[in-house]
């Protein structure tokens, strides 16, 4: 994960420039940051811990400088130390490097510039770009010495380098995401969009095994073979605005609250598209529905979807467990890869497997023009707009709802997928208004000093269960679970005591009598029950209203969740956003 970016153009204030780019970058790591600037014979560094949102521009002032790059981290080789912090620099710190990724050899580079003398100054696998950049520049000029570097490293990357007095920004990316901004006159280089969307919606996506070269121009190459490369610009057309607070707190309840929309927006998709992968499942020797995190209980909640709507049997693999299932993989086959950044390293490892035994790839995404949009057979872009927060809520009900919709079109029932999903949006419409939420947050108040609480519910309801459990775990810190009702019974009720909050998720149909009974067992044991259902139930100690929507139940079911925890994370006093060890796009395996 972390977060890079770098500028060269006009401005005098490039230190400045680069850390406000970084600010939203944030969600890709929030632990420590950094900045690098050019300042003619040697570089400036400056590099903290903590969040870069709490840079006092006042307090601390940079020199003028035209060209700088920056980091936001989240740590993986080494503690959270400055020591450990981005850029990274050679000896004399007239090279400066930020990295985002794993440099899996490093170890052995390591010891092969140790050897030769070299020192490091930290514990990072990052730092040994700089010192190897600088080993080549002895016998070559800058730019071909970052490039010999490139070639040496193994694993997942994404680098930008840069030389005190050397007009050139040089990034580089195996795997992690870089995507080149055009500006009047200026480039900008970052692991994501929104860190230069203010200044230019013209960008050029390096892929994989390429590095550009930016100084008055914009030269790309392939890493192996050293060879130029054409690439082309793209507009994009994301507002500023959306990838902004505005009036909200937080991203997360500003997300939690366009899901007015966003349901919509996914399912606004050309018939002839769906019913064409509606087609491809069909016929697909193995359907495999990959995901990490939230987006694997989509997955799950999938699983039950095409069960039940087109009596389908899917399988669901986690991002990181499927390498261990690839025996299975045909040529034939079908791996569906759901994803909000289209970025997460275990799953887009996933594809690379798929690729290999030349099963066919689809991705659901957020994000267009990301790896895994790029690197499928097919994509469907869920249409969600720039999710920020690092607990994922609009993309998750995008992503159900555009699954339920295949499930339906595989079914030969497009249009009544589609209509079913329309009325889903209109209600969660009528549902996110603030009233529901002040009841919402009363329950927050209820129970925000629990230490524990659990989450049942059966079929697609389970897979929601689960999810529930790590929207709560991710920003309120409570110990949450998800279980299938039906498994309570056979041990985790031992866990239910005196007051327990249990959330019992509900839908009608035939799974209501069981998961009501379950919710029984519970209360007899002093669990307080906190009902998420389409009308109250004399179990129920606490019921949270839902609307009716049979089978698009899950999307309805999670939202009452995703405000219960904003609530009780703010009521702990936690920052939403920014949850403590998480980040919002794993780029690491
Ligand atoms: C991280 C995020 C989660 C997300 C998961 C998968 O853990 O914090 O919110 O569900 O990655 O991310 P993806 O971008 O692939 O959906």
């Amino acid at each position: 994960m972390c977060g890079i970016f770098a500028y060269l153009g006009p401005r005098k204030n490039a230190a400045e420039f680069v850390i406000h780019g970084l600010t939203k970058l944030e969600y890709r790591g929030y632990d420590s940051w950094g900045v690098a600037y050019d300042e003619g014979i040697k570089l400036g560094i400056y590099r903290q811990i903590g969040k870069i949102s709490d840079y006092d521009p006042v307090k601390t002032k940079f020199p003028e400088s035209t060209m700088a790059l920056g980091h936001s981290r989240w740590a993986t080789h080494g503690g959270v130390t400055v020591a450990n912090a981005h850029p990274h620099t050679n000896s004399d710190s007239t090279i400066a490097i930020v990295h985002n990724g794993i440099i899996e050899n490093f170890d052995e580079l390591k010891k092969e510039l140790v050897d030769k003398g070299y020192v490091f100054k930290s514990q990072t696998d990052s730092e040994v770009i700089a010192h190897l950049i600088n080993e080549y520049c002895k016998t070559m000029d800058f730019e071909k010495a970052a490039k010999e570097a490139m070639k040496r490293f193994e694993g997942r990357y994404a680098v930008l380098a840069m030389k005190a007095g050397e007009r050139k920004i040089i990034a580089a990316r195996r795997g992690s995401p870089l995507i080149v901004g055009i500006g009047n006159n200026e480039y900008f280089v970052a692991s994501d969009i929104p860190a230069f969307l203010e200044y230019t919606r013209k960008v050029m996506y390096l892929d994989d095994n390429q590095l550009v070269v930016l100084n008055n121009g914009t030269h790309f190459f392939d890493i192996t073979t050293g060879k130029p490369v054409e690439k082309r610009v793209v507009e994009i057309n994301w507002k500023t605005e959306s990838a902004e607070k505005g009036n909200f707190a937080h991203f997360m309840i500003k997300e939690i609250m366009e899901q007015k929309d966003t349901i919509y927006r996914a399912i606004n998709q050309e018939d002839s598209e769906i019913e064409k992968i509606a087609e491809e499942i069909k016929k697909a020797y193995g359907t495999f529905l990959i995901g990490c995190g939230t987006a694997g209980k989509v997955c799950l909640a999938a699983e039950y979807i095409f069960a039940k709507v087109a009596k389908r049997h899917v399988n669901v693999v986690v991002g990181s467990e499927f390498p261990s299932h690839q025996d299975f993989l045909k040529e034939k086959s079908l791996v569906i890869a759901v994803s909000q950044s289209g970025e997460t390293a275990d799953t887009l490892e996933a594809i690379e497997v798929a690729k290999k035994k030349k099963s066919k790839v689809l991705s659901i995404v957020n994000v267009e023009g990301s790896t895994m949009d790029r690197e499928s057979d097919y994509s469907l872009h869920i249409k969600a707009g720039p999710e920020k927060a690092v607990a994922s809520t609009k993309a998750t009900t995008s992503q159900i709802a555009i699954l339920t919709l295949l499930a339906y079109a595989c079914d030969g029932r497009l249009q009544e997928g589609k209509t079913l999903l329309i009325d889903t949006a209109g209600k969660i419409n009528d549902m996110l208004n603030p009233r529901y939420e002040e009841h919402i947050h009363a329950l927050a108040e209820k129970i925000q000093h629990h230490e524990s609480m659990y989450v049942i519910g059966k079929a697609v309801n389970y897979a929601i269960a689960l999810e529930a459990a790590i929207k709560l775990q991710e920003v309120s810190y409570i110990h949450a679970e998800g279980f299938a009702g039906g498994e309570l019974k056979h041990g985790p009720i031992a866990l239910i005591s005196e007051g327990t909050p249990c959330i019992v998720l509900v839908s009608n149909g035939d799974t209501r009598t069981d998961i009501l009974n379950n919710a029984r067992e519970v209360k007899a044991r002093g669990g307080f029950i906190i009902g998420v259902a389409p009308q109250n139930e004399e179990v129920f100690d606490y019921w949270i209203k839902v609307p009716d929507v049979g089978i698009a139940s899950p999307i309805v079911n999670i939202i009452p969740i995703q405000l219960l925890a904003y609530h009780l994370a703010v009521l702990r006093q936690n920052n939403p956003d920014m949850p403590r060890n998480l980040a919002k796009s794993v780029t690491v395996k």
